[in-house]
């Protein structure tokens, strides 16, 4: 008989009443923030080829080459490296990606860890959607846990050289703020609206969303 193995919801039971948030202990003991260990010990370029070969997708929409996005970052750094996380979810019916946060939210922060060191990222913003009071306070508390236990911070994802910040920033509650550039837009506090061309965030032109 076929059987499919879950993979991004592999911590979320199929039985809703069974569902619960995994925090950092939970997470690490079923084999969370390992890929981050092993990602620490690869070189950025070897990271972006493993995730292209695995054949990840964006999950916006356009199924675009995960991988492929992060080698379009200039390795030549001439300024910080932003990484703004669609977490904005507003096409109605789509529940892509509120589980994840609900139940699952070390996965999000480890794969914001990740992109971090393959793309040289200094601050990742999660920009999530103004009604999702809920996935906001999981949010909130996972990033606590994760600045407590050294993901996040001045003093190196797990002590090595690679320091990044991140923070959880409310949307207003937009469709329009889905969208990347008007999402870049509410990212600066400007009313979220979307251009035809790419925007410079902060003037700072590497950015992935
Ligand atoms: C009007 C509009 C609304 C969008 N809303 C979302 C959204 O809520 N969440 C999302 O992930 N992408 C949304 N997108 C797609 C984003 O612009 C962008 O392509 C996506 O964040 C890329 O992420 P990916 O690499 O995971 O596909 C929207 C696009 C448009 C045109």
């Amino acid at each position: 008989m076929a059987y499919t193995e879950p993979v991004l919801t592999k911590r979320i039971d199929l039985d809703p009443a069974k569902r619960k948030t995994a925090w950092y202990d939970d997470y690490v003991a079923t084999g969370g923030y390992a890929a981050l260990r092993k990602a620490l010990e690869m070189a950025p370029n070897d990271i972006i080829k493993t995730v292209t070969d695995s054949g990840l997708r964006g999950r916006g929409g356009a199924g675009f080459s995960a991988g492929q996005k992060w080698s379009f970052i200039p390795k030549e750094k001439k300024g910080p490296h932003y990484l703004a996380v669609n977490a904005d979810e507003s096409e109605p019916g789509t529940f892509k990606d509120r589980y994840l946060m609900d139940y699952d939210p070390h996965s999000l922060l480890e794969g914001i860890a990740i992109t971090a060191i393959a793309t040289q990222v200094d601050v990742a913003y999660i920009f999530i959607r103004g009604e999702f009071h809920r996935q906001t306070k999981v949010m909130e508390r996972a990033l606590e846990e994760a600045y407590a236990h050294g993901v996040f911070g001045q003093g190196g994802i797990f002590g090595s050289k690679y320091k990044l910040e991140c923070f959880v920033h409310r949307g207003a509650g937009a469709y329009i703020c889905g969208e990347e550039t008007g999402l870049l837009e509410a990212l600066e506090g400007k009313r979220g609206w979307s251009h035809p061309v790419a925007l410079f965030f902060w003037r700072s032109a590497e950015i992935i969303c």
